[in-house]
């Protein structure tokens, strides 16, 4: 390793975030309510194969060994099989994951495992099928479930799923959400809904701290896992008669980003510091050719000097991001 991405504040980077599509067939009410609409002022393409495979080799030289494949909805890229097999197959790469909603699963996760995929994060906001269409637009929560129990066959050892915790709608289903998990290996985290620049009254309607769950948590045995450095920002629980694994994700919570140890690289090939942060940093004039990898390394090292300590997400100030499909959550 030629050297190591850090921050100002002493944080390093082992963990990538990577989105390939800004695009998704979903329409979740806290994220694209009213589905995807291209936007016209951008550049039409986004980040080929090759590009994809020089940014992630640049990473991996700086000490990222974690990749997250993100989007948009990942899967409605016609080659995302190839995009896992370029990005499992780059040297100082071992974890490769994708965070996906999952409707494509059933029936190619099997190939998604051959081409190198070690994790996956499934999002599922509820265990109820018509409440599940109400979140996310879409009537397809059994082909979601067979997804997840595909990949649980071919081989997967744990699946996470994803729940943004939403007043009044899934925090009610939290007895059905740990009876699920009992005798399944899958990780259910409960992520605290942020508010974006066009989220409406959603925020204030159904926003719901993790605290009161916590609490909850703890008074039942539950107990908190340690983290390892290329985790990503959830508190884990653990309980001796679950099989299953609990996580919570409190970007509200004082101190969250204290351990942040992730990057983003947008669809467009852009550097985020962070989800909430601005517009991006241009990376993909330095993607073009395998000769600008140290220019590249250095255009991100100097972009790290700016990182913030934290997000201001407590002052209502969510940054640029319109919704977390532009920058893959
Ligand atoms: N707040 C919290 N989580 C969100 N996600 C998308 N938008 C938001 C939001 N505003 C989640 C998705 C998915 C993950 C990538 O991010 O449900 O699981
Ligand atoms: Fe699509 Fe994920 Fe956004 Fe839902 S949260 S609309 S699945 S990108």
């Amino acid at each position: 390793m030629t050297q190591q991405f850090e921050d100002g504040y002493q944080r390093r980077f082992y963990y990538l975030r990577l989105s390939v599509t800004d695009v998704c067939n979903f329409k979740c009410t806290y994220c694209l309510p009213d589905g995807y609409r291209p936007d016209g002022s951008k550049r039409p393409s986004f980040i080929s194969l090759p590009e994809i495979k020089r940014v992630v080799t640049a990473f991996a030289h700086c000490g990222t060994n974690k990749v997250r494949i993100t989007g948009g909805e990942p899967t409605l890229r016609r080659d995302f099989t190839e995009i896992v097999e370029t990005v499992a197959q780059t040297p100082g790469i071992d974890k490769v994951a994708m965070t996906t909603n999952g409707y494509r699963m059933a029936k190619h996760v099997e190939q998604w495992r051959q081409a190198g995929l070690t994790h996956i994060n499934v999002s599922l906001d509820s265990l109820d099928a018509k409440q599940f269409h109400q979140i996310t637009g879409q009537n397809r929560f059994h082909d979601v479930m067979a997804g997840i129990d595909r990949a649980l066959e071919v081989g997967y050892k744990q699946i996470k799923i994803n729940v943004v915790l939403l007043k009044d709608l899934n925090s009610q289903q939290f007895p059905q959400f740990l009876n699920w998990i009992k005798d399944k290996p899958i990780q259910l985290r409960f992520i605290e809904l942020m508010k974006t620049g066009e989220m409406d009254e959603l925020f204030d309607n159904h926003h719901v701290s993790g605290v009161s769950l916590r609490n909850h948590l703890i008074a039942n045995g539950w107990l908190l896992k340690l983290r390892e450095a290329n985790d990503g920002p959830a508190q884990v629980f653990i309980h001796p008669d679950y099989q299953g694994e609990i996580g919570l994700i409190m970007p509200y919570e004082k101190g969250f980003c204290s351990t942040c140890n992730r990057l983003r690289v947008s669809s467009r090939g852009k550097l985020h510091l962070c989800l909430f942060g601005d517009d991006g940093l241009e990376l993909r004039d330095l993607m073009q050719s395998d000769e600008q990898e140290q220019q590249l390394i250095a255009r991100i090292s100097e972009g790290l000097t700016h990182k913030d300590v934290s997000h201001h997400l407590s002052e209502g100030d969510s940054g640029a991001t319109p919704h977390l499909a532009s920058i893959g959550g």
